[in-house]
């Protein structure tokens, strides 16, 4: 997960985006907040609040099995098609890097507790995402500058969640120029990031609307985005998709889509307003254009035809080349990798 907004006010530029999304029916009032109940947070997500004795805190989160994730194998099946797919890649690209221009090479510390945040997506070195992307990759390309960071990838993963030691970037020192490095270098690097997130957040996402009975393409992009910023990893119960879809409350008998996932998208928004500090209220701008889309439902529920983002200023038609990231990288080939299909990480090995 990364914030555009977060990264602008880094640059100074917090007036010109002074309005905030989180007003009205999104005020982090009591009464919106009560039902998140992150007054029982055990740390408040901050790097710097986590630094205070907080002896316990990180107590608690030990794995019951071989995976953060849930059991979704029973959710039922779906897919979308390639045009719809990429469009909801390239929206999604647009709230995490601002524009329609893939952010394969992107990578930055945001100061989000989550270490590292890079690729199209926002895998982090802090949430073991980055790990699967490097290791599938070093997989594919065995000679990657990025294979040295293997082992500290790793050792990353061993700490509970929420840990500010998951944060720690002071054994990455030339982490980013590689990653930067073999986005720009080797298309293989390209497809491995698009692979791992097809399996990661795609079908996973999938399922989950599947079994609301999110049917539309919008709805489908909808699932993606919100999986893609917060995860359905059962060690972040706090934030993640099924608590999300749990305080959403069932689909009414007959409710129309637009009207679940204006639900939906109501929960989500309420969330990242309430949750304490600013990293994630910055984003609620993101939901909010979601939501003028699911307004306008005629127009934009099949996604066939070109989408605009208003906060956002971007506009998605599907013809963006979704293969380079003209961004950052000035040597842009045609070259094309073959995808390899994986499947969703939540299998543990058979014993
Ligand atoms: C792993 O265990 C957790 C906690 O008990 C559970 O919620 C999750 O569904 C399990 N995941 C898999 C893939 O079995
Ligand atoms: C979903 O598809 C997979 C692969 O084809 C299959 O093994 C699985 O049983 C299906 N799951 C459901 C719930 O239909
Ligand atoms: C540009 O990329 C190609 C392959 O994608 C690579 O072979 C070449 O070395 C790169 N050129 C530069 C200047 O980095
Ligand atoms: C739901 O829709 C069906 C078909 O349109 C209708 O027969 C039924 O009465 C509706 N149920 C409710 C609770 O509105
Ligand atoms: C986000 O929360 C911070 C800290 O509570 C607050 O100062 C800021 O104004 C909030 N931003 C928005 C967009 O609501």
């Amino acid at each position: 997960m990364k914030s555009v907004y977060l990264l602008l006010l880094c640059f100074g530029l917090p007036f010109v985006l002074a309005s905030s999304y989180c007003t009205g029916s999104f005020k982090p009032t009591t009464s919106i907040c009560k039902k998140f109940q992150f007054n029982k947070l055990k740390s408040a997500g901050h790097c710097t609040d986590s630094k205070k004795k907080t002896s316990g805190a990180f107590k608690g989160l030990k794995l019951s099995n071989c995976t953060t994730f849930y059991d979704i194998s029973k959710l039922p099946n779906q897919s979308m098609d390639a045009h719809s797919t990429k469009m909801a890649e390239l929206i999604t690209n647009v709230f995490e890097n601002g524009n329609t221009k893939m952010g394969y090479a992107a990578i930055e510390k945001l100061g989000d507790c989550r270490g590292y945040t890079g690729g199209y997506i926002g895998f982090t070195t802090g949430t073991n995402d980055a790990y699967a992307v490097v290791k599938e990759y070093v997989k594919r390309s065995p000679k990657s500058n990025l294979k040295k960071f293997l082992p500290e990838l790793k050792r990353l993963t061993t700490f509970l969640f929420g840990d500010p030691k998951r944060d720690d970037v002071s054994r990455l020192a030339g982490f980013p120029k590689a990653w930067k490095s073999a986005t720009c270098n080797d298309p293989v690097f390209i497809q491995t990031q698009l692979d791992v997130g097809e399996a990661m957040y795609m079908k996973p996402a999938l399922k989950y609307a599947a079994s609301v009975g999110v049917k539309s393409n919008l709805g489908k992009a909808i699932f993606y985005d919100t999986i893609v910023q917060h995860g359905w990893q059962y060690v972040e119960p706090s934030i993640n998709l099924p608590r999300i879809l749990l305080l959403t409350g069932k689909r009414k008998t007959n409710e129309s889509e637009k009207s679940y996932l204006t639900r939906f998208l109501t929960t989500r928004r309420q969330l990242m307003c309430c949750y304490p500090g600013d990293v994630w209220n910055s984003s609620a701008d993101r939901v909010a254009d979601l939501q003028s889309l699911v307004n306008q439902w005629s127009k934009n529920q099949k996604l066939s035809k070109p989408v605009q983002l208003k906060i956002y200023g971007a506009t998605v038609t599907g013809k963006e080349n979704l293969l380079v990231d003209k961004q950052t990288c000035k040597n842009v080939t045609s070259k094309k990798a073959k995808s390899i299909p994986l499947p969703i990480p939540n299998t543990c090995p058979k014993k």
